[in-house]
């Protein structure tokens, strides 16, 4: 399977010109997956709810959704998408994936961070598994990294590759989701943005580093820091599949749930 990730910097308030960034960058790749970056047609520092209300599209119905799937089938591709997903009144801060058969799937963001609790509503999906061919994929969004749980949630679910749409700011999120790959045997692909966004006094500094990482933990590549790229990554899903840390030693099948009562 030949995943991929797009990093760059979405321009503020213009989806028009950041979609149009993205069916170039599309149109170019050879791969079976491409991960984006969370709110990636948007940029992240929305102002409150009625500039969300905005920005916000239903699912599948919306533009970027109807021209992410267009691309899709043309260039037979599967792709994660971060962006603001209306649902009724509510809105949600979703990734979705779309597949070269014209399926859409969605996840929304479970946990929310610093001021999106103003914003967005909290995903209410739980951790749901989807298919890519005959990968098993998952999505979570940006600050989901942080709990355990997500992930394991993920790989208790039988995931092969968690798709990871991002808007990172705090500086340990890269290394964090090597252990949160090693401890689970998943592909992981985390797909963040770069820049800097300002809205009154605060500024956000998006630290770049997208990377793809083995069942092990290990790197298989790392963006820079500033970098616009659209790398690809070789990988055998079927490895995901082994989740043995020594031959009687199953990471899933192993942990003691009678014990961990809290
Ligand atoms: C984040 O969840 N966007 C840090």
């Amino acid at each position: 399977m030949r995943l991929g990730f797009y990093q760059f910097e979405p321009k503020f308030h213009d989806p028009e010109h950041n979609l149009a960034r993205i069916e170039t960058a599309l149109g170019r790749a050879r791969a079976d997956l491409v991960v984006l970056p969370e709110l990636c047609t948007t940029g992240y520092l929305l102002r409150d709810r009625a500039e969300l209300e905005r920005y916000a599209e239903e699912v599948p119905s919306g533009p970027t959704c109807r021209r992410l799937a267009a691309v899709c089938a043309r260039r037979n591709l599967a792709v994660v998408a971060g962006l603001a997903e209306r649902a009724g009144s509510r809105i949600f801060n979703s990734a979705v994936l779309f597949t070269p058969e014209g399926r859409v799937n969605t996840y929304r963001k479970s946990h929310l961070f610093l001021d999106e609790k103003d914003i967005f509503d909290p995903g209410d999906t739980g951790f749901p598994v989807f298919e890519v061919g005959s990968v098993k994929v998952g999505m979570l969004v940006c600050f989901d990294y942080i709990f355990p749980e997500p992930a394991r949630s993920l790989a208790l679910a039988g995931c092969q590759v968690v798709c990871h749409p991002a808007n990172l700011v705090l500086d340990y999120a890269q290394w964090m989701t090597l252990t949160r790959s090693a401890e689970n045997r998943v592909f992981w692909v985390l797909a963040n943005r770069t820049g800097t966004e300002t809205l009154g006094d605060r500024t956000l500094a998006f630290t770049g580093l997208s990377q793809i990482v083995e069942p092990r933990g290990r790197l298989l590549y790392r963006a820079g820091m500033d970098s616009e790229e659209l790398p690809v990554i070789d990988i055998e899903p079927e490895r995901a599949l082994d989740k043995l840390a020594t031959p009687r030693n199953h990471l899933l099948d192993d942990r003691r749930t009678d014990l961990y009562r809290l």
